[in-house]
């Protein structure tokens, strides 16, 4: 009878919906806010962990999700569509089963998880891989929007954003207010745009008494904020934000400037390095992209730009099963072993 009841009940007065709107949940938000020992050593603040891949899914999206589906059902949609680096596709279709609906999935080629493939697949969305990058599957995705009957369910739809900045909702209603900065991996932008929204609207009713300098990474071959350009050829591991052109980047950058924040680069070397340290040393496994954020805090410190005894929270926006290939490559074997306990005693050090 406690449970918490999805982020449209939860926050419904801060939403767009009505009576009649059918609630389309799976429970999501709630998400832990799990304090970083490590990095707060590091950094000498207190920092956070917003751990998204808490959702039902494994990631952010659901937050959206939850709100793009609801109101396509109202409006009476049957089918919805979304191009997708994983993370979306996987939501859009556990949710449109839960409508009743179905669900067009549009991915780059080879580049998406297969943890993410496996659940838009098993939820039974249909799926074409498109012979692009994200950007051209958003491209197609729009044109199929505009000229047929299926629904956009992509960041550039409002209502995802909605849902998204129940995030910022939460951080505030645990903390007492909001942080001093807030940290999050950027792709096509609508989540740091979600953020800054839900921040603004809680400063705004005076629940927080102020909003936090918004801190935005890309990874460095998918850079276009941070070069200011387009990038044609967008490269990453951190597939989930391997994007070259984002839909929100004007926001992007009000979220950056608005806020007195900065949005900056990390290489692959450091999302690596903080994908490790995350799991290593925090116990918080989480896929790579969602190491961008912590990455981007430590090359801040490194840089001197992180004044000691602040509070920070980063971001970590999905769940490290959805793609393993990292956690596995590079670690050595487990060694086999007889069913013996004085060997396996030595081979674990324990003598
Ligand atoms: N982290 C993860 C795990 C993501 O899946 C995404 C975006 C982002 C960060 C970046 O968020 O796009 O709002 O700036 N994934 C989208 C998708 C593009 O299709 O799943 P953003």
């Amino acid at each position: 009878t406690h449970q918490w009841r999805g982020i449209i009940e939860e926050y419904r007065d801060r939403l767009p919906v009505s009576d009649s709107t059918p609630v389309v949940t799976l429970r999501e938000g709630g998400t832990p806010l799990v304090p970083a020992q490590v990095l707060s050593e590091r950094t000498g603040c207190e920092v956070h962990l917003k751990v998204e891949g808490a959702n039902p899914t494994g990631s952010f999206k659901d937050r959206g999700m939850t709100m793009a589906i609801s109101r396509a059902k109202e409006e009476g949609a049957k089918a919805v569509i979304c191009a997708s680096t994983g993370n979306t596709s996987a939501s859009a279709a556990a949710y449109a089963v839960r409508a009743g609906m179905v669900c067009a999935v549009l991915v780059p080629q080879g580049k998406i998880a297969l943890g993410k493939m496996g659940q838009a697949l098993i939820h039974g969305a249909k799926i074409l891989q498109v012979d692009g990058n994200f950007d051209d599957c958003l491209t197609l995705a729009r044109a199929l929007s505009d000229n047929y009957p299926v629904a956009l369910v992509n960041s550039v739809n409002p209502v995802r954003i909605e849902g998204q900045k129940t995030a910022a909702f939460e951080i505030v209603d645990m903390l007492g207010d909001a942080p001093d900065i807030h940290v999050l991996p950027v792709g096509n932008a609508g989540n740091i745009t979600a953020y800054w929204k839900g921040y603004k609207e809680y400063a705004a009713d005076g629940i927080a008494a102020k909003t936090p300098r918004m801190w935005g990474f890309q990874a460095s071959g998918s850079a276009p904020i941070v070069r200011g350009e387009v990038v044609k050829d967008p490269s990453t591991i951190a597939t989930a934000i391997r994007i070259g052109n984002p839909a929100s980047w004007n926001y992007a950058l009000a979220a950056r400037d608005e806020s007195g924040g900065l949005i900056d680069e990390v290489t692959d070397r450091e999302i690596l390095r903080a994908y490790r340290l995350l799991a290593a040393q925090e116990g918080v496994f989480v896929e790579p992209a969602s190491a961008a954020s912590v990455a981007g805090l430590l090359k801040a410190a490194e840089q001197g730009l992180v004044d000691p005894g602040q509070k920070i929270v980063c971001t970590v926006t999905g769940n490290g099963l959805k793609d393993p290939d990292w956690a596995v490559a590079g670690a050595p074997q487990p060694v086999t072993v007889p069913v013996d306990a004085a060997t396996a005693a030595e081979r674990l050090g324990l003598v």
